[in-house]
């Protein structure tokens, strides 16, 4: 969860992804969209954040054995499985969509973190013409689904798609978060099992278990 804590407004700490881990640093691959992405523009070396983390699960990687393992990732969905990918050492096929081609960012360094990259844009100005969920349903026709296992993270309208494929895998929930830390229930989700909270249960959980409508 993070904060500009020298300001009242907004007082709400907003959720990332650590992206890429280094040393002493994390990086945050962030999509201005309001006001706290606006702010973070506007910071420079040296100004103070509040950073409350790491919280919440991960993407279980222990289920891709003996699989082959496929990752979606729509828009900033990528920040969310850099690490997965970099967690399953190359061999991940990786379907990344977005609008189009401009909203694609850095293909070199995924390409190299993945057996095999797949692009998707809806205009059609790089790759696959659709989205990356259509892509992986391109891609699954004449094999076994039951040797895949998919991660996927992005909007919910992808999701929700990537569950109805018919493979085995994980979703991270992009749903709005106020505490982050399960006390205040503003991300619950239904699930199968009931409420859940995405930020303290979640925000992987695996495909199935959610409900979008
Ligand atoms: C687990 C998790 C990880 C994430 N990781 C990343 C990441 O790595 N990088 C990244 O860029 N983003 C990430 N996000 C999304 C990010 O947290 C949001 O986009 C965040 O709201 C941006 O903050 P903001 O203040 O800039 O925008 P906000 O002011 O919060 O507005 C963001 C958008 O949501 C809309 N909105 C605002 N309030 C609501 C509401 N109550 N219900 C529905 N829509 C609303 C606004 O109109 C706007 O379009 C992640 C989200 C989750 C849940
Ligand atoms: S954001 Fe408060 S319980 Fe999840």
């Amino acid at each position: 969860m993070f904060g500009l804590d020298s300001r009242k407004d907004p007082f709400l700490k907003r959720p990332f992804c650590y992206f890429r881990k280094k040393r002493n640093t994390i990086d945050i691959l962030y999509r201005v969209v309001g006001k706290v992405t606006t702010l973070m523009t506007g910071l420079r070396a040296g100004d103070a954040a509040e950073i409350l983390g790491p919280l919440g699960n991960g993407y279980p990687l222990e289920a891709a054995d003996g699989k082959n393992p496929i990752v979606v990732a729509g828009g900033v969905g990528i920040a969310s499985v850099y690490p997965l990918l970099e967690a399953l050492e190359g061999r991940a096929h990786l379907f990344y969509g977005g609008r189009t081609g401009q909203d694609l960012l850095l293909t070199d360094e995924l390409k190299r973190l993945s057996s095999k990259l797949t692009l998707a844009t809806e205009d059609g100005s790089a790759g696959f013409r659709g989205t990356a969920v259509d892509a992986v349903r391109a891609y699954l026709a004449g094999r076994d689904k039951r040797d895949q296992l998919l991660y996927a993270c992005g909007p919910n309208g992808m999701l929700k798609a990537a569950g109805a494929l018919g493979v085995a895998g994980y979703i991270s929930s992009e749903q709005m978060m106020a505490c982050g830390i399960g006390v205040c229930l503003g991300c619950a989700v239904k699930t199968a099992g009931g409420y859940k909270r995405a930020c303290k249960d979640g925000p992987v959980f695996p495909i199935g278990e959610v409900f979008f409508d």
